[in-house]
């Protein structure tokens, strides 16, 4: 058996020399390190992979994740925006190339997403000027997702509709306002006739809250009690380290709660913000974000506390987080099918740009230059070896 502590040693000192090429991994060679050999026979370990990251193949970041990671999400390559940009006009080059990479290296791949009120091009809910038919636009979204899963058939599992709720009851979105609460029921059901076998997953932020948590599970019993089965539910977890939110009790109650509901439970978006909450210098409606260079240097000085690094004191804090986490995740591995970190590189994060644009963050595993955080060691830690 590895030893823990070796089982470290050797993931450091091997990520350092892999780091100046690029190769291809086997399962086996995976299982000798790395994130996901720790939670073997738990659950998959994944991240998310940028587009930029696939263009400009970046052998060095690819090469750590293929090291790192036994399942992929892309980050934006296969949202629609992406995928089809035009009317009937399809762009699969990105998305080819994420799909590529995770057969290349044997790894898990996850589809993200089919249905969102986000990243949509607007003439998907247009037509010579008028917002379209209720007709209409269902059969666009069958017609994007059996594209989509069609391409992709080798791809088993799929984010199919993305936040649908807010609080306790339906985002007002263009889909929910045209098509009414069924689009998420038929969404599901094109999802099902694209890939009888596919699971698929709704995926949302914010499932530890309790309104929220009632609202979706009422709307997947719904789903299956008229036949249309859902098998999982994605918990974003795009969690705090302020005030520890939400509390590992939350989090550990939210996956039993789906687990005893019959659903697959994936953590599906996991990083863990270092910055005190900014809210709300969020002014909306209509969404408006700050640049910080826009608030009071006194306000900045708060929100944006470490511009030059993290303090050992939190860079520990963080690394206690993650563990206290994980220790969540081990013992509802029975529960858990992924847990993906949403990247890799802090440098990769969205959490500098939000809520308000511009601050210095350090939510993930690996620092700016794909080294590992004492965060990366304390999960490590909290792994099966
Ligand atoms: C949501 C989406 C993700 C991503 C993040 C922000 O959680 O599901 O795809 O866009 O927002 O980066």
């Amino acid at each position: 058996m590895i030893n823990r502590r070796n089982l470290i040693k050797s993931t450091t000192i091997t990520a350092a020399a892999l780091f100046s090429g690029c190769r291809r991994f086997t399962n086996q060679e995976r299982a000798l390190s790395g994130l996901s050999a720790a939670f073997e026979g738990q659950f998959r370990f994944g991240t998310s992979i940028k587009n930029n990251t696939l263009q400009s193949n970046d052998t060095n970041l690819l090469t750590l994740i293929a090291k790192e990671f036994n399942a992929i999400t892309a980050n934006n390559a296969m949202k629609w925006e992406g995928l089809q940009p035009k009317l009937n006009e399809f762009n699969w080059q990105i998305a080819d190339k994420f799909i590529d990479f995770g057969q290349q290296n044997n790894m898990h791949i996850t589809g993200h997403v089919l249905v969102w009120h986000k990243q949509i091009p607007n003439y998907v809910f247009i037509k010579d000027d008028k917002i379209i038919s209720k007709k209409l636009l269902l059969q666009r979204m069958e017609q994007h997702i059996s594209n989509v899963m069609e391409r992709y058939k080798k791809v088993t599992e799929w984010d199919v509709v993305n936040e649908a709720i807010v609080g306790g009851k339906w985002l007002e979105s263009k889909w929910y306002k045209i098509i009414g609460p069924d689009y998420v029921k038929r969404a599901f059901q094109f999802a099902r006739n694209a890939n009888p076998s596919a699971t698929l997953i709704y995926n949302d932020y914010g499932i530890t809250n309790p309104k929220k948590q009632q609202a979706i599970l009422g709307l997947l019993s719904k789903l299956n009690n008229s036949g249309v089965r859902v098998d999982g539910v994605g918990m974003q977890s795009h969690f705090s380290l302020e005030k520890n939110f939400p509390s590992t009790d939350m989090i550990e109650q939210t996956i039993e709660t789906f687990a005893r509901q019959g659903y697959q439970v994936f953590i599906t978006e996991l990083d863990v913000d270092v910055l005190p909450r900014a809210w709300k210098y969020v002014r909306q409606p209509p969404l408006q974000q700050l640049h910080i260079n826009e608030i009071s240097i006194r306000e900045a000085k708060y929100l944006d506390p470490y511009p030059n690094g993290l303090p050992e004191k939190v860079s520990k804090e963080l690394a206690d987080r993650y563990a206290s986490i994980f220790n969540v995740f081990s013992r509802q591995s029975d529960n858990i099918s992924r847990v993906t970190v949403w990247g890799t590189l802090d440098t990769e994060s969205w959490k500098h740009d939000w809520p308000i644009l511009g601050r210095t963050n350090y939510p993930l595993l690996f620092d700016n230059k794909g080294n590992p955080k004492q965060a990366y060691f304390s999960v490590l830690g909290e792994g099966n070896n």
